[in-house]
């Protein structure tokens, strides 16, 4: 596997939303769920591509919808995660691929359309920003950490319970952000701009290369409750940077859950 050619057509698609949107090209798709043109475009551009370079290798995009993965490698594309950012010109949106070889995810990279930052990792060969290697920052405790939260955005039934936990991690960390793209979330988990970053009913393309990306790099990624972490287009994740920080959020959750 060329991993590098596979960064390299990543890389191609900010040519695809780099032109203009107009409204007709955006449509609904929930409540506060909207699709663009271009989530399309880059969908069929890296699909047909992928499919060229390696036709043995199945594949799952946000805009096809989910099926479970099996025993067959797949590739896990989000082509544009953070689509109402895009739609707002808000600059903060990423493509998001992944390899799952059957059995686990071996490859993940996450590209900046507006930054070109390219994170990358590779199971066993460690994370990189623009090729560098990267680590997590080392905060270990929530009083120290800067906390990212995902607001569930497509789930406001969620907000109640979302809210009141952001509120105690408000209080109990150094400050909070909010993103809008779940793989800039791993992303910057990943690279110690943040030191943690939780979310509920994350779908496998938002997180698939992100988690990689922060085991990666030394951090730790794991469920809302205990029990592994199964990939399924409901995950409740949590990505930080160390152990005792991870047991402290956790336990946030846990008091503030209905
Ligand atoms: C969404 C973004 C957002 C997160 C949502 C995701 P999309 O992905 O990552 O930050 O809060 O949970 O679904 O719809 O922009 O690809
Ligand atoms: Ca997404
Ligand atoms: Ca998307």
């Amino acid at each position: 596997m060329d991993y590098i050619k596979v960064i390299e057509l990543v890389k191609q698609t900010k040519q695809i939303v780099e032109a203009p949107i107009s409204e007709e090209q955006i449509h609904v798709k929930g409540r506060a769920d909207f699709v663009t043109d271009r989530d399309i475009q880059v969908q069929e551009f890296i699909q047909q591509r992928l499919h060229e370079m390696y036709p043995e290798i199945g594949f799952m995009g946000e805009e096809t919808g989910y099926f479970p993965l099996g025993e067959k490698p797949v590739w896990i594309l989000d082509p544009i995660d953070g689509t109402t950012n895009f739609i707002k010109d808000y600059k903060q949106s990423a493509c998001s691929l992944a390899l799952y070889d059957g059995k686990e995810i071996v490859f993940g990279v996450i590209y900046q359309f507006f930054s070109g930052e390219i994170f990358h990792a590779v199971k066993q060969g460690g994370a990189f920003l623009n090729g560098k290697p990267i680590h997590v920052s080392g905060v270990n405790c929530l009083h120290d950490a800067l906390v990212s939260i995902g607001t569930s955005p497509y789930h406001k039934e969620l907000a109640e319970d979302n809210f009141r936990t952001f509120q105690e991690l408000f209080k109990q960390s150094n400050d909070i952000r909010r993103m809008g793209s779940a793989a800039m979330d791993f992303a910057y988990v990943a690279c110690g701009r943040h030191d943690a970053y939780l979310e509920k009913h994350l779908k496998i393309w938002d997180c698939a290369a992100g988690i990689l990306l922060v085991k990666e790099a030394g951090g730790l990624v794991c469920g809302y409750e205990d029990g592994d972490l199964i990939p399924s287009d409901h995950m409740d994740i949590l990505a930080v940077s160390g152990p005792t920080l991870a047991e402290e959020i956790r336990n946030v959750i846990r008091k503030n859950k209905t």
